[in-house]
């Protein structure tokens, strides 16, 4: 009997808590910011996304949700979220959010700024090196049994060092990945919707407008945000104002370059390469045709996949959702 009131105590000790819906399998352990404070729920998968029709279900009862860029939340799930206090996004790019209607609701949204920065840099300036040197096609070429003999020119590809870097999008990644080109001895061109005079101060960045930018680089890097403005950035026209040699590098979204424009500009030779990290629909499968090319690398969105970054991440959106349901300012408010 006494066993009995116990559980029940215990069930509605926690159903008094507040109830946070995590949409993706995380470590539990990274959580632990908000173990007393609410009671927690995970979709139960961790690369399958949670359906719409779940989370919508959950989103009914739930004060936060800790969701991941593949997760919409837009006016219609908010809507039909009358508890919900926080939104708490793993990803420094919110682009799946819709940030007016949440705070119509009176929901505030929160991302992971900061902690990833460095991770994201490593990771394309890495795919720029891959691109450049064509690490992927040459590892493949070994796996697929054509190493025959060596030749002067054979799997050459571009130089990095002294080149010219064009960086569109000169946040803190931005700035991050021209630290990097820095060591590299390249100039550092960068295009931003405004000017960022610590970037021109300690790397010796210089401005330029997007189209001369185009013109001038070897390396294109997309780190800009998609926006209503920066949707299909990069189309044909911009394609056709690169260099014949240059490789362009997306670490941002897919959906800031028209994936068809590309395509052609790559089989037309009006760009050299490209290392795309995004895709306009993710996952993509591998007949995708800008994957069936030899001169573009392609990774799934790893940008900031380091363990120690990632769990920076998770305890970031935990520490968020645990300040927010306490009251509290939001270290990361979007
Ligand atoms: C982000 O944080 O926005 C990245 O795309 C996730 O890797």
């Amino acid at each position: 009997m006494l066993r009995v009131e116990a559980t029940l105590r215990k069930e509605r000790g926690s159903m008094d808590k507040p109830f946070v819906y995590v949409t993706r399998k995380l470590p539990e352990e990274q959580l632990s910011a908000l173990k007393e404070e609410a009671h927690i729920e995970m979709w139960e998968k961790e690369e399958e996304p949670c359906p719409r029709a779940i989370l919508k279900e959950k989103a009914k009862k739930a004060h936060g949700l800790l969701t991941m860029l593949s997760d919409t939340i837009d006016e219609e799930l908010l809507k039909g979220a009358p508890h919900l206090k926080v939104v708490a996004n793993l990803a420094v790019g919110y682009d799946n959010i819709d940030v007016e209607a949440a705070q119509k609701h009176r929901v505030i949204c929160c991302n992971t700024p900061g902690v990833l920065t460095e991770s994201t840099a490593d990771l394309t300036f890495a795919l720029l090196m891959a691109s450049a040197r064509r690490i992927v096609e040459a590892s493949d070429w070994i796996r697929q049994g054509k190493w025959t003999g060596w030749g002067p020119l054979l799997l050459a590809g571009a130089d990095v060092h002294h080149k010219t870097i064009g960086i569109v999008g000169m946040g803190s990644i931005g700035q991050a990945v021209a630290r990097r080109a820095k060591g590299f001895g390249m100039k550092i061109l960068y295009h931003n919707r405004t000017r960022n005079p610590d970037a021109e101060a300690e790397l010796g960045a210089s401005y330029l407008p997007f189209d001369e930018l185009l013109e001038q680089a070897d390396f294109v890097v997309c780190l800009t945000p998609l926006t209503h403005e920066t949707k299909h950035l990069f189309n044909r026209s911009a394609f056709k104002k690169m260099k014949r040699s240059a490789i362009f590098i997306n670490v941002s979204r897919g959906q800031v370059v028209n994936e068809d424009d590309l395509y052609e500009a790559l089989v037309e030779k009006d760009i050299a390469g490209a290392g795309l990290d995004v895709f306009a629909e993710e996952p993509v499968q591998k007949d995708h045709p800008l994957v069936s090319l030899p001169q573009v690398t392609a990774l799934p969105h790893i940008g900031s996949a380091a363990v120690e970054t990632r769990e920076a991440m998770m305890r970031l959106c935990a520490e968020n959702i645990a300040l927010v349901l306490r009251g509290k300012q939001a270290k990361t408010e979007i």
